[in-house]
Formats: C-alpha cells, structure tokens, sequence
C-alpha cells in the first residue's frame, strides 16, 4: 500500500508533461559505493522539485546525472523526452542552467564577465551580451553599473549568489539546477534569497531542481519535494503532503527540527 502511495506522487500533476525523468537509475562509483539506488523521479515542465535529504544521499549525484556530467550505471535519465545519452552533450547543458555549491563564480573574472559565459562561448556579439546581462542582472536586483565590474571576492555571499544564478539563466535555458544554492549564506541572505527565488519561479516558470538539505527551505520553495536518504527516494509529494504526512521517523524528526528552529 505504502508502495502504490509512493508510486502515485511520484507522478506529476495531470495536464503537464514531464521535462525530466530518472527511471530505475543506479550509480555506482569506482570503488563500489552506490550513491543511488534504482531511482525513479519526475518533474513536470514549469515546476520545481526540491532533492532533499542529508549529506551523501546522492543529491548532486542526480544533479550531475541529468546535466550528464556522470552516466548512470544503470537506468535511464530524459530531459524533455529526450535520453541524455543521445544527446550531444554540449547542446544538452546549453538548455540546463547549472548553479553549484557556493556560487562557483571564476574568480579571476567580473561578475558581468561571469554572467556572460555561456554568451560568449555561443558567441553573441558584445552589445547582445551586454544588453541581456542588465535585463538579468534587474532581474536579479543587482545593479549592473556598480557590480558589472567587481570580481567574485568584491561582492558579498548574497550577490555572489545573484551572480550564480544569472550566469545560469543567461542564456534562457527551460531547466535550472540549484546545488545548495543558498547553503554558504547567513540566514538573513538567506531568506532574501528564497523570496527573490519565489518570485522569480513565477515569472519564469522554469523547471528546476533545487537541492537543499533544509527542509524549511525545500517547503518553502518547492512545487514537490523528494526526499533522499542513502540513495533511495524515501518519499514525494507536496509540500503540505510531507509536512502532514511524513513517511518516516526521520522526515518527522526533521520537520520537528524546523518546527523548534
Ligand atoms: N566521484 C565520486 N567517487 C566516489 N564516491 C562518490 C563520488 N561522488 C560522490 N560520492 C559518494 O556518493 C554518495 C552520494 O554523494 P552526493 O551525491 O554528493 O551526496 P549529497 O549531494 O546528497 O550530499 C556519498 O557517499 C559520496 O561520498
Ligand atoms: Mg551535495
């Protein structure tokens, strides 16, 4: 019963196609340790589901396996219907923003220059560039004349972040993944961040995957969770659905942490 449960909030909601699926997938790596297990997820277009889970669940594995920076030993990965694996790598991750852990900024380039990699490696010429590093950098509520020039060590946690993230949409790509993007900032930033991110869910209606091991985060933020423990997806539903019935003593204990929090 619990199985045919899982099994049906696993599907997306009616009347909207899957952009991404990980059918039955299994990552091994050399050494033998199996950071997944035979996963099964979905998110349908436009939504975002958050991975959530604690450390070495095999949540930036499943990032890294859909932008396919790792192939799965087994199972199947799509992205828009497509399998990954038979799609030119470079065209892939040209229609999936990527933000990792920490901002990732190249240090040693502006945060316009950063913002304007994936233009500049597609060749947009400067005034193209130019103009839709403003349109994100507004989008992002930073001011483009007195940061467009710092480097990543000038701005502070929460812009280098903004940066991150307009990196990742520079080039309108219809999927986004997050790697803990808000995981190095103080909690303050923190929640600046997540209502700027809500907002910009709406307006862009992305389908993206936000990994997170804060719950409080992954409720606020997401469409569906999906919680990973130890490689298995332990459970998936809405927000309201793991926070009123959360499967696990270990969902429980942490909704009980974020309820003293
Ligand atoms: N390149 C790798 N080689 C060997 N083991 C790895 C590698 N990357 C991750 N792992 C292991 O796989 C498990 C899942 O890692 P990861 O996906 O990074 O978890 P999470 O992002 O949830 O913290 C961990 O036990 C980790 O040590
Ligand atoms: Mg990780």
């Amino acid at each position: 019963m619990a199985g045919c449960l899982t099994n049906l909030l696993q599907r997306p909601p009616p009347g909207r196609s899957a952009m991404i699926e990980l059918k039955s997938v299994t990552k091994t790596y050399p050494g033998g340790h199996s950071a997944l297990k035979e996963v099964d997820l979905e998110v349908a277009e436009g939504t975002t589901l958050a991975l959530l889970g604690p450390s070495g669940g095999g949540k930036t594995t499943s990032l890294r396996l859909i932008n396919r920076l790792i192939e799965p030993t087994s199972g199947r990965v799509l992205v828009g219907g497509q399998p990954v694996d038979r799609t030119d790598p470079v065209e892939l991750r040209r229609g999936i923003g990527y933000v990792v852990q920490g901002a990732g900024l190249f240090p040693h380039r502006t945060a316009r220059e950063n913002a304007e990699t994936v233009p500049s490696l597609l060749g947009w010429p400067e005034p193209r560039r130019r103009e839709r590093t403003r349109e994100l950098f507004d989008l992002m509520g930073l001011d483009f004349d007195s940061i467009g020039d710092r480097y990543p060590n000038q701005l502070s946690g929460g812009q280098q972040q903004r940066v991150g993230l307009a990196r990742a949409l520079a080039a309108d790509p219809p999927v986004v993944l997050l790697d803990e993007p808000y995981g190095a900032v103080d909690p303050i930033t923190r929640r600046q961040l997540q209502r700027h991110f809500i907002g910009l869910k709406a307006t862009l209606g992305k389908t993206m995957v936000l990994v997170t091991h804060d719950i409080d985060e992954a409720l606020r933020l997401a469409d569906r969770i999906a919680i990973l423990v130890d490689g298995r997806v332990a459970q998936v539903g809405t927000p309201d659905e793991i926070r009123d019935s959360p499967n696990s003593g270990l969902i429980a204990a942490l909704l009980g942490e974020e309820g003293n929090a």
